[in-house]
């Protein structure tokens, strides 16, 4: 049966860096089947919602999906409920993409391009796995309203259940056998109920699922001054929805750019996966032509491996990205000066 890849470019730049990516798919996996639609403003322009019931319906029956971005200043006016980010929040929910793998690695040539010295990012590779459909993030009571006293608050709260916590971690898990089989959990335990709760049900998960793999854990803040201090004594870093959507942006500026690194965010076996680069919508500079597709491109990388099975494929394209980047093809985020589509061009040069 033919494989299905469903892309929603989205806003700002994912359409951009969403068309050089489907070239690059057309040219590794042209059987695939590729089809397309909205999510995020251009959804709401189109039918007054970010994310329509037929667009999740098509979603869950494709083997992968590809988005770029959404979000933008246009759509900024919009109730929080119907605004880009609930189209992204709502298609994670939906397809239950319970945990997000953002890897941040640095590629050799890149090495000079951030923002620490050599010596502290060169061989940098780190795998965070961050829990993307529950906690803060879909907690409730949540809301602004006025307090018995007349005061104006807002709130909103973060609550985990175990077996949440422990398909996340069980996942963690079984991607650090994979490497360097060691798994630091991050959290909140000296404040936060729920912190502690996650610590001890990631302690428990590690005693009946952790064969052969290493489990510390840290606090949430000093685990940010470690990735900026001496980021190579990561593996794999396992945190709750909102610390892994923080530590994963400082993570990032490690490799050089956000404009580099793709995100892969899977469910229970057998459902599809949803990949988009790490880097947002960059309203300042869609439409321009500069947005570096190389995220987008590592994140048509990991559908190929995780979602359509065909390693190969990944591996040519990941290849071809690595050695685009050794002859020095760089758009302006890393100091380059080229366009969205020559740095691909320069990448289908290398397959
Ligand atoms: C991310 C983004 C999203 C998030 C936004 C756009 C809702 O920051 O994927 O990291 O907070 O999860
Ligand atoms: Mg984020």
């Amino acid at each position: 049966m033919k494989q299905t890849l469903l892309l929603l470019p989205g806003d700002g730049i994912g359409p951009e860096v969403i068309a050089e990516a489907l070239r690059i798919c057309q040219l590794v996996a042209p059987d695939i089947a590729v089809e397309e639609a909205l999510v995020g403003g251009a959804s709401i322009d189109r039918h007054g919602v970010p994310l329509t019931d037929e667009t999740l319906e098509r979603a869950s029956k494709a083997d992968a999906i590809l988005l770029g971005a959404v979000g933008g200043p246009k759509w900024q006016g919009v109730a929080r409920q119907n605004r880009p980010e609930a189209g992204l929040l709502g298609l994670r929910k939906g397809l239950d993409v319970f945990a997000n793998l953002r890897p941040a690695y640095c590629f050799s040539s890149l090495v000079d391009a951030s923002s620490l010295k050599r010596d502290r990012v060169e061989g940098l590779d780190i795998m965070i796995v961050r829990e993307l459909t529950s906690g803060v993030y879909f907690g409730q009571p949540r809301g602004v309203d006025t307090d018995e006293n007349g005061n104006r608050r807002g709130y909103d709260t973060s609550v985990y259940t175990a077996p949440e916590i422990e398909r996340v971690a069980r996942v963690a898990l079984e991607i650090a056998r994979g490497r360097d089989g060691r798994v630091c959990s991050v959290d909140k335990a000296n404040v936060m109920e729920s912190g502690q709760f996650w610590r001890d049900e990631v302690t428990t998960v590690h005693q009946t699922h952790g064969e052969g793999v290493e489990l510390s854990h840290m606090l949430a803040d000093s685990c940010a001054m470690e990735l900026v201090r001496e980021p190579k004594q990561f593996d794999v870093i396992l945190a709750d929805n909102l610390f892994g959507d923080l530590l994963s942006d400082a993570a990032a500026m490690l490799t050089g750019s956000i404009g580099m690194l793709p995100s892969a965010s899977l469910g229970t076996e057998g459902t599809p996966g949803l990949f988009e680069p790490v880097h947002g919508s960059a309203p300042d500079i869609a439409g321009k032509g500069i947005a570096n597709p190389c995220a987008a491109i590592l994140s048509l990388e990991m559908a190929l491996r995780w979602s359509l099975a065909r390693p190969d494929a990944a591996d040519r394209v990941m290849g071809a990205v690595a050695r685009a980047l050794e002859a020095g093809a760089r758009t302006s985020d890393l100091g380059g000066t080229l366009s969205t589509t020559a740095m691909a061009d320069a990448i289908i040069d290398c397959l």
